[in-house]
């Protein structure tokens, strides 16, 4: 089956966090956006995931994940659209975010490679900037 991109409840937490670990990607701090983070679901559960944590009209888009048998299916590329779109709706104009591994992924979505000290202030205190995510990590953004 295709799986559906819902947002995510916050009883989805123990499986976004199985796909997580699954995908080698930081857990700081998701607990606190599941409101703002998009599951894909399967019969088998939780198989994606997507989520934005919000800052005014700034977001970070983070934990983008697919489960490993279904990577390259489509999937990944669903659910960063469905995260722009909701990053629309809630009247967000500048996404960021940070990768180690899929800096030839997100660059098909418009995010364009920029240094630290082009985000804006209130992202830069975010956990996944100060603490989870190395400072070898690229940093995109993607005005919408
Ligand atoms: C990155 C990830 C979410 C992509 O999910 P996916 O479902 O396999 O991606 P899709 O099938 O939608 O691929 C869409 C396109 O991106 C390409 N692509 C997929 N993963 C890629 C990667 N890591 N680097 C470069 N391109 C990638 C695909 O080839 C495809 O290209 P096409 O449109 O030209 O055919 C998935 O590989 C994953 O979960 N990786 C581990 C976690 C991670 O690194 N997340 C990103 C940081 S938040």
């Amino acid at each position: 089956m295709t799986p559906d991109i819902t947002p995510a409840a916050p009883a989805d937490l123990p499986a976004i966090l199985e796909l997580l670990a699954a995908s080698k990607l930081p857990p700081a701090g998701i607990e606190r956006h599941v409101a703002s983070t998009l599951v894909a679901r399967a019969d088998s559960g939780v198989v994606g995931t997507a989520a934005l944590e919000l800052y005014g009209t700034a977001a970070l888009l983070r934990s983008v994940a697919v489960a490993t048998r279904l990577r390259g299916l489509g999937l990944g590329a669903a659910l960063t659209g469905a995260a722009l779109d909701l990053a629309r709706r809630r009247g967000v104009s500048t996404v960021y975010l940070l990768t180690e591994t899929a800096g030839r992924f997100f660059p098909k979505f418009g995010f364009a490679e920029i240094t630290r000290a082009q985000v804006d202030p209130v992202v830069l205190e975010s956990p996944e900037f100060t603490t989870a995510c190395p400072k070898s990590a690229l940093v995109m953004v993607k005005q919408l």
